[in-house]
């Protein structure tokens, strides 16, 4: 029984439209299914108290129709760049339900937003605040900021942490006696609420209603420190997806029940409203990643599968250094399963999908998917690395395939440069 073939039994990819879409590809590209969107969407929507907001980040896929599709699901969406915001108000979400946050925020982008009426800033330093202040002084009006804490608690599970410890995110939560002191002499900010943003790709409940229960202190900290009513707490919140087969979908079923509790034990005011913002989560699943097998060889006993894409369009799992669970697409049926390591077109060592793994008999033609690409996938890749052409996107909306992206070509990259010798 090979650890990988449970993803073979993926019902997208038995879908005879989408198999015989990839048998007959000739590029590698990514493709979303909008369903699975939708599913994770309702589910988490269900595992939350009722003054919970959910907040698309969209970094993890800023596709103009993933955008699209979940504000028209009744998310809102958190921006960390101002073409993030320029995206999210193309596609038609109002300017109340956008949050800016991230750090390192350039003037003109908090201009941008600030004019746009944004809903609420994410401000991640007190320079940033105090620009935040002038901007706002130079519009006339007054801006909604929450302060982004960074906590003295620590997410231990997560690799990914940006919360506890020294941290290039937020401000320290030892330092909010110098925000009482600031917030007095900035009369064109607003502070409406916290933000914490500790780690992602969180899979274990207890942890996600912890996280949960230490912003819902820090709130009540800050609160009492500046004396004044908060009504908004951005508790991030990292829900993660499973990637490997030694990990599993985070178990929602007492998720409301358990956050409820801590919300009725707060002293916050009754119209305190809550947001989760989330990326991975949401559209994670939803991405296939697809390439073909060009090359096979064998070295010093081991085998190597060469694709004809790679960390150029995929660079999550050398990033992370973590496989993402593959699916063989064979031309030809074939029973048996061997140990291979799968790599990509690239002339570097980092350039590999997934290392000594087993996967169905693979032979030069047949198709690797690599699964749960939806997320970080497309956007945080490295496409210009050896002049490939970069990946298409395709959505699976309603028993159709529509091509979402067509992906740059070489004149494209030749065209872009200026040539000045
Ligand atoms: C401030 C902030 N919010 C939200 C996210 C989205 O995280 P995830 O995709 O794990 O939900 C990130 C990810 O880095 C982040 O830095």
């Amino acid at each position: 029984m090979s650890p990988y073939d449970f993803t073979n039994m993926d019902p997208f990819l038995h879908n005879l439209q989408i198999r015989k879409f990839i048998l007959n590809s000739k590029y590698p590209f990514f493709i979303y299914d909008l369903e699975k969107i939708k599913k994770n969407f309702i589910s988490l929507k269900n595992a939350l108290p009722r003054n919970f907001q959910i907040y698309y980040s969209m970094k993890a896929n800023p596709n103009v129709n993933v955008v699209r599709f979940l504000y028209t699901l009744g998310c809102g969406v958190e921006v960390a760049s101002g073409g993030e915001l320029e995206t999210a108000t193309k596609v038609g979400v109002p300017p109340e339900k956008i949050i800016f946050a991230g750090p390192g925020k350039r003037d003109e982008e908090l201009f941008q937003a600030i004019k746009c009426g944004i809903k609420v800033i994410n401000v991640e330093s007190f320079n940033e605040l105090s620009r935040v202040n002038e901007i706002a002084k130079s519009l006339n009006c007054i801006q909604d900021v929450n302060i982004r804490v960074n906590p003295l608690f620590k997410i231990e599970e997560s690799a990914l942490q940006m919360g506890g410890d020294a941290q290039k995110f937020g401000i320290d939560f030892e330092q909010m006696e110098k925000l009482k002191m600031l917030l007095t002499n900035f009369k064109n900010t607003n502070l409406v609420g916290i933000h914490v943003f500790s780690a992602t790709q969180i899979l274990n409940q207890t942890l996600i209603v912890k996280n949960f229960e230490n912003t819902i202190k820090i709130a009540q900290a800050v609160s009492a420190l500046l004396m004044k009513k908060l009504t908004l707490v951005d508790m991030g919140s990292g829900l993660g997806i499973p990637y490997s087969k030694n990990e599993h979908e985070v178990e929602l079923g007492n998720l409301k029940e358990s956050m409820q509790r801590i919300i009725d034990s707060t002293q916050l005011q009754n119209n305190t409203s809550f947001v989760i913002e989330t990326g991975r989560f949401l559209v994670g699943e939803s991405g296939y990643y697809v390439t073909q097998v060009i090359d096979k060889k064998i070295s010093r006993g081991k085998t190597f599968i060469i694709c004809d894409g790679g960390i150029n369009h995929l660079l999550r799992t050398a990033l992370i250094n973590t496989a993402h669970p593959i699916a063989v697409i064979q031309r030809n049926a074939r029973e048996e399963f061997e140990t291979v390591s799968i790599g990509g077109s690239l002339c570097t060592s980092l350039d590999f999908f997934a290392k000594d793994v087993v996967l169905p008999l693979i032979e030069i033609g047949d198709y690797i998917v690599v699964k749960n690409s939806g997320a970080y996938g497309y956007t945080e890749s490295m496409p210009y690395f050896l002049s490939h052409d970069f990946a298409d996107e395709y959505l699976y909306v309603k028993d159709e395939i529509k091509l979402i992206r067509k992906g740059r070509k070489i004149e494209d990259m030749l065209a872009e440069q200026i040539l000045v010798l």
